[in-house]
C-alpha cells in the first residue's frame, strides 16, 4: 500500500465520495478550515492593523511557498485573482504597434488565454492560431514554424487541458528565444501533479491558479516572471500595490517597486491567500517526485482498463506525454458523466474531449476500479440505445 494513503484523512471529501476530479477542483486540505479561521479571527480581532502585521506582505510570502513547486527563485512569483487576469498582466507590459507584434499559440490552449489576446487586437497585436491535426498530442513542427521575428508572444500550457498531453515547452522556449519572443508557460495543469523547472527551463513568464492539483481553492492565481526581464518590464495593468512606497499614496506617473510586487494591481485577495497555502505546505512536504510516480501509476491502471475495455482514450499513453488526467472517449460521454456523478464517481466531462479522470495522491487503486466498474456498467447500459441509432 502507497505510504501516501496516509494523506487520506486530511482530505474530508475522500469520506463521501469517489472523489477522482482534480484537474478540475482538488480536494480541500481539512488545515485549510482552520487557516479560513485564522483568517476570521485575525480580521475580527485586530482589523487594519492586520494589513501591517503580516496581510500586506502575504502574497509575495505565499508566492515564496510555491517557487519551489514550480522550481523558480523566491521573489519572483506575485499572486493574483486567476490566471486570466496574470495573463493580461503580461499583455499590458508589451506595445502591440510594431512589426514584432504576433500572438502565436496552439488551438488547443485553454480558451481564456485566446479571449483575453483577442481583446488585444484592439491594440494592434495579430493573434495566429496554428491548428492541431493531432488534437491529442498536437504536432510541434508548425508550432515551432509559426514562431518568427514578427513573434511578441507564444502562450503555451505545459500540460493540455483537453488531452493532458505535456506539451515540449523546452523546444518552445529555445525557438522562441532565437527569434526574439517571449514564452508564457500556463502551468495550471502541470503544477502540483508534474514536476517543474521553470527556472532551469528559461520560460519568460508563467502562469497558473491553485484551484486544480495544487488543493489551494479558487482565487489565488500566480505569475512568475524571469527575474531579469522583470526588471525591465512595466506593466500597464496596475494599482497602487506596485508603487515602490503605496503608502506614501503619491498622485501621477507610478514609481515602480521591484519584482515582484510591480505586477501587482490593488489590494490582494487575502482570504484566498488564507485558503492556498496548506495545499502548497502539503504537496511540497509529499515532494512533487513521488505525487508524480504514484499519479502515473494510478493512470496507467486506469489506460490499461480503459484499453482492455476497447474504450477510446483521448490521452497520450507513453508516461512522459502524459499529464495527471486521463481522457476516455465513450458514446454519450456528458450523460455517462453525469451518471458517474450521480453514483458517487467525481468526475467531469468536456467537449471534443471525453470524460475526464483525474487521480491524486490521495486516490487509491480501489478507487479506480471502482469508477472502471460504475463505468463499465453505464456504457453496457448506455450500449443498446447507442447500437439502434444511425
Ligand atoms: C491550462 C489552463 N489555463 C487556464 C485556465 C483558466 O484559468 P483561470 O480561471 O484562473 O483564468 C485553466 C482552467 O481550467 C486551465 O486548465
Amino acid at each position: 500500500m502507497s505510504d501516501l494513503l496516509r494523506w487520506r484523512a486530511e482530505f474530508p471529501i475522500l469520506d463521501t465520495c469517489t472523489y477522482l476530479v482534480s484537474h478540475s477542483l482538488g480536494a480541500m486540505p481539512r488545515r485549510t478550515a482552520a487557516s479560513l479561521q485564522e483568517y476570521a479571527d485575525t480580521w475580527a480581532s485586530r482589523g487594519v492593523r492586520a494589513w501591517h502585521e503580516g496581510w500586506w506582505g502575504m502574497g509575495r510570502a505565499v508566492g515564496d511557498l510555491l517557487a519551489p513547486i514550480l522550481g523558480v527563485p523566491t521573489g519572483t512569483v506575485s499572486m493574483h485573482q486567476n490566471v486570466t487576469v496574470a495573463m493580461g498582466i503580461i499583455g499590458s507590459c508589451f506595445a502591440f504597434d510594431r512589426a514584432r507584434r504576433r500572438i502565436v499559440m496552439s488551438d488547443q490552449e485553454f480558451p481564456s488565454n485566446m479571449y483575453l489576446f483577442e481583446g488585444f487586437r484592439r491594440y494592434g497585436a495579430e493573434v495566429v492560431y496554428v491548428a492541431a491535426r493531432d488534437r491529442i498530442e498536437p504536432e510541434l513542427e508548425p508550432l515551432l514554424d509559426a514562431i518568427d521575428e514578427r513573434t511578441l508572444l507564444v502562450p503555451l500550457s505545459a500540460v493540455l487541458f483537453r488531452s493532458a498531453c505535456v506539451q515540449d515547452a523546452r523546444a518552445v522556449i529555445e525557438k522562441a528565444h532565437r527569434v526574439g519572443a517571449h514564452v508564457i508557460l500556463d502551468v495550471y495543469q502541470a503544477a502540483g501533479t508534474v514536476p517543474l523547472d521553470i527556472g532551469k527551463l528559461g520560460a519568460d513568464f508563467a502562469v497558473g491558479g491553485s484551484v486544480k492539483w495544487l488543493c489551494g481553492g479558487p482565487g489565488a492565481g500566480y505569475l512568475y516572471v524571469r527575474p531579469d526581464l522583470a526588471a525591465r518590464l512595466r506593466p500597464a495593468l496596475i494599482g497602487w500595490a506596485a508603487h515602490a512606497a503605496p503608502f506614501d499614496f503619491a498622485t501621477g506617473p507610478v514609481v515602480l517597486a521591484g519584482a515582484p510586487e510591480r505586477f501587482q494591481s490593488g489590494t490582494p485577495n487575502i482570504p484566498a491567500l488564507y485558503a492556498a497555502r496548506s495545499g502548497y505546505e502539503i504537496v511540497a512536504e509529499i515532494g512533487i517526485e513521488t505525487i508524480r510516480a504514484r499519479s502515473l501509476a494510478l493512470t496507467r491502471r486506469l489506460i490499461d482498463r480503459a484499453e482492455a475495455a476497447g474504450w477510446p482514450l483521448n490521452t497520450p499513453r507513453e508516461d512522459h506525454r502524459r499529464g495527471g488526467a486521463v481522457i476516455l472517449d465513450v458514446p454519450d460521454g456528458n450523460l455517462i458523466a453525469e451518471a458517474l456523478i450521480q453514483r458517487g464517481v467525481i468526475v467531469d466531462h468536456r467537449p471534443d474531449a471525453g470524460i475526464r479522470i483525474a487521480p491524486h495522491f490521495y486516490n487509491t487503486e480501489a478507487e479506480i476500479d471502482r469508477a472502471l466498474d460504475v463505468l463499465d456498467e453505464l456504457v453496457a447500459a448506455a450500449a443498446p440505445r447507442n447500437a439502434g441509432r444511425h
